[in-house]
């Protein structure tokens, strides 16, 4: 009997390594070897995650996602509704803000760093540019590693597969292991919490930002769940990471018994790490005028949005001031996007 492991084709150095998805795998890996490689592409591009109720957008229209000169127009092409708008705007909301303050007071320095459901890499790109080399971004959507690369930080590597089931994925112990907005979404935690662990290794740091509790969304537990899931009792609530951050000043670490009505925690478990010398409050030039403000007026981008984020985006004012306050760039007036946005 063979015990060869199944083969993991890879489409524009992205490999597909996703468990439960083996006809996908089976039919790009004979793409491939017809030399089909756009085609491959496309059937790569039509993969969602578990959670996205949408139907994929026609082949021929994906087909057109190569060609797409922004980032913005990639994600219209690929169907991406709602979420496009979350990470077009990225950049300023506060979830993000509160991940750059974890990432502050918790920085990976030389470790090599593993984002696990990394989206489209928009924390990779903070931590290349601020000279971080070791990257390496997984997540189960084939699509949002394809925007990462091409679009956010071409210098990550990145594997698409589902951190419980992934392959060997050549980081070198101890590590640094993020899950941002994401691990609440995991089905199971134990599991998750387990291979991020090993990834990590001996010594390694495993941070995860935003967990939801009192947001309902996704499979959320208590702060105490957390905390024991992951064997740690450094916790943050996630709206005093973003006022952090926004203060220029060290978050403040609370008891799990404490952050019961918090929207959202983080935790860090494992070696704390030191605080960046760097300040990420401040994002790194060249900036660009929040393109949330339309015609002087802040614009969300849909009801949804404004729901979600607009109660907790205070930093953000109403109307574009003039002249600009001298922390235009601290509260996101200004922000650092990527070339192709
Ligand atoms: C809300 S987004 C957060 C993305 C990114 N971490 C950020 O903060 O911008 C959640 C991400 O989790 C990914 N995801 C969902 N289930 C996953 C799983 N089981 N393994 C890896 N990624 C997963 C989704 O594809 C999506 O990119």
């Amino acid at each position: 009997m063979s015990t060869a492991a199944p083969t993991v084709p890879v489409v524009d150095g992205i490999p597909f390594a996703r468990a439960g998805r083996e006809e996908l795998r089976a039919e790009v890996a004979g793409r491939l070897a017809a030399g089909e490689v756009d085609r491959a592409r496309v059937a790569l591009l039509a993969d969602a995650d578990d959670w996205w109720t949408e139907p994929p957008p026609p082949p021929e229209q994906l087909a057109r996602v190569p060609a797409a000169t922004t980032l913005r127009e990639a994600m219209g092409l690929l169907g991406m509704g709602r979420v496009a708008d979350y990470f077009a705007h990225r950049w300023s909301d506060p979830t993000h803000l509160a991940g750059l303050a974890l990432l502050q007071q918790h920085w990976p320095g030389r470790r090599p760093v593993v984002d696990v459901a990394c989206g489209i890499g928009t924390h990779l790109r903070e931590l290349a540019r601020r000279g971080c080399t070791d990257l390496l971004g997984v997540d189960v959507v084939w699509a949002k590693l394809w925007l990462a690369r091409r679009f956010v930080c071409s210098t990550a590597r990145y594997v698409c597969a589902d951190v419980t089931t992934a392959p060997d994925l050549g980081v070198q112990p101890p590590a640094y292991v993020l899950c941002h907005d994401a691990f609440y979404f995991l089905r199971d935690k134990p599991a998750a919490a387990a291979a991020m662990r090993a990834l990590a290794g001996n010594g390694g740091t495993v941070v995860v930002g935003h967990a939801h509790v009192a947001d309902p969304h996704g499979a959320p537990l208590t702060p105490e769940g957390y905390a024991a899931v992951l064997g740690t009792d450094l916790l943050y609530d996630d709206a005093e990471l973003t006022t952090a951050l926004l203060a220029g000043r060290a978050p403040r670490p609370a008891a799990a018994a404490d952050l019961h009505s918090s929207e959202a925690v983080a935790l860090v478990a494992g070696d704390p790490c030191s605080p960046a010398q760097a300040d990420l409050g401040e994002p790194l030039p060249p900036l660009r005028p929040n393109l949330l403000y339309v015609d002087g007026e802040l614009c969300w981008p849909s009801e949804r949005y404004a729901a979600e984020y607009g109660p907790r985006s205070a930093y953000l004012p109403a109307r574009w001031p003039d002249p600009l306050p001298p922390d235009a760039a601290r509260r996101r007036l200004l922000v650092d996007l990527p070339e192709a946005w």
